[in-house]
């Protein structure tokens, strides 16, 4: 098994003897990009430790410098780096000289959109060519009612999408047609800029760190749960104070070793500095569901001293059980869904994975791929609709994979390499680089 690099057409894993080790995941990749946005909004300076490395929040932190922030980015120590951002504000933002790259990231695209509609020029945001493939009119429709003036290709289907912003905003009360934290946050940016109160609605409570560092950052947001139902009401005109955070490890990128700990037969793997913030950790709670021995030990309290509770996670080789998913489920755990996918291979009985549509419109369609992937694994996977369900107990066998160029398909793969008899073959495995560079490192490293 080689480290791959992101010019590596394929990468090539070989069944591991046994898995033991200690591993740090990369900063949060959701909080790393809105800790860089809200420090662009921010009067003054901002520490953010921890970021993600990641091409993703790159992309968000050049964005951020196009509009007129300074963004200083230092190496730090593991596969973390920290930045600097110094801001006169969002009033001091300008209009950027060109086209802001979000490249493969749906995130700065979404997140970025809401930003811009309350301010007072025009911009335009692209990206790669599966960012050009990613729904924007989940974004246009609500910050069209709030007064900005959006445009995309294919009929304000897709990127390239142009935002004129408006100022003031006019308040929104909205209810999101697909659980989306990305199109929830966008709107409370936008109503940062908004005269009166903006409320977002949604069906379940997806990820809430928009919410979470803005009430940190000094704005405050209520949060009203009904029966089908949770509300979040920004009120505009309010200031975003600058501050300093620390960003924990990114439990997206933890499911990898999780799955890998738990499937593979003589597994001790503990990640350290894991952010489990409950709108976040379901795969830790699905996986512990199918049986999956996992300890969590909290660091500094409830809340690791940083708005976000933090845990090193240790797994342990288990036998698993099938379990059912309903889309409650496929929403609080979306980004996990692939490798999830691949642990309901190696679980006793069939799982059934119920409202995955969403999985289409990721990086890649992760729906067929993930189906096709595991398939050519040696995996039986019935697709039906938006549901899946997955028979357990099949030996994998090692072949070629197609990742897609998607990074969560790239990794999931490579974990099933694990355990799969022979050789297994991920092509454009680079992609890994999207939330994890160091992710082919660790594999080698954890692989006696
Ligand atoms: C994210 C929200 C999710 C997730 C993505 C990151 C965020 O997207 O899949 O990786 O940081 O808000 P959706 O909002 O489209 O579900």
């Amino acid at each position: 098994m080689g480290a791959a690099t992101p010019a590596d057409p394929a990468a090539t894993i070989r069944p591991a003897a046994r898995l033991r080790g200690e591993l740090h995941v990369p900063g949060d990749k959701s909080i790393s990009h809105r800790a860089l946005l809200l420090a662009a909004l921010a009067d003054g300076e901002s520490l953010i430790s921890g970021a993600g490395d990641g091409a993703d929040v790159r992309s968000s932190a050049a964005i951020v410098a196009a509009l007129g922030a300074r963004v200083e980015r230092r190496t730090a120590d593991g596969p973390t780096v920290d930045y600097r951002v110094i801001s006169d504000g969002a009033d001091a933002l300008h209009e950027p000289d060109g086209t802001l790259d979000c490249g493969n990231s749906g995130t700065s695209l979404r997140l970025v959109a809401g930003m811009l509609a309350g301010l007072p020029f025009r911009a335009v945001l692209d990206g790669d060519d599966s960012l050009r493939r990613r729904p924007v009119a989940r974004i246009i429709e609500p910050l069209r009612r709030m007064g900005a003036a959006l445009q995309a290709r294919d009929n304000d289907s897709h990127p390239p999408l142009t935002v004129v912003g408006a100022t003031p905003l006019r308040p929104i009360d909205y209810r999101t047609p697909v659980p989306s934290a990305q199109v929830k946050s966008a709107i409370l940016l936008a109503g940062l800029r908004a005269e009166g109160r903006t409320t977002v609605r949604e069906a379940v409570a997806t990820r809430d760190h928009t919410e979470r560092m803005l009430r940190a950052r000094g704005v405050a947001v209520d949060r009203v749960d009904a029966p089908g139902e949770v509300a979040w009401t920004v009120e505009g005109g309010r200031t975003v104070r600058a501050m300093n955070e620390h960003v924990p490890g990114d439990v997206s990128a933890a499911a990898f070793w999780l799955v890998a700990g738990a499937i593979h037969p003589d597994a001790e793997l503990t990640v350290r500095h894991v952010g489990v913030n409950p709108t976040r950790r379901a795969v830790i709670d699905l996986l512990r569901a199918m049986g999956a021995s996992i300890d969590e030990r909290l660091l500094g309290g409830p809340d690791g001293g940083a708005g976000e509770p933090v845990a090193d996670v240790t797994v342990r080789s288990s036998s698993l059980e099938a379990i059912e998913l309903g889309p409650d489920d496929v929403a609080a755990a979306i980004d996990e869904i692939p490798v999830l996918c691949l642990a309901a291979t190696q679980a006793r009985g069939t799982t059934v994975i119920r409202g995955a549509g969403e999985l289409r419109h990721k990086e890649s369609d992760r729906f067929a791929g993930i189906v096709a992937g595991l398939t050519a694994l040696g995996a039986r996977i019935d697709a039906s609709g938006d549901d899946l369900r997955i028979a357990g107990g099949q030996p994998l066998r090692g072949t070629v994979t197609d990742s897609l160029d998607d990074h969560r398909l790239a990794m999931t793969f490579a974990i099933a390499g694990l355990i799969a008899d022979g050789q297994t073959t991920v092509s454009r495995p680079g992609s890994a680089a999207i939330s994890d560079p160091g992710f082919f490192g660790a594999l080698e490293r954890i692989g006696a």
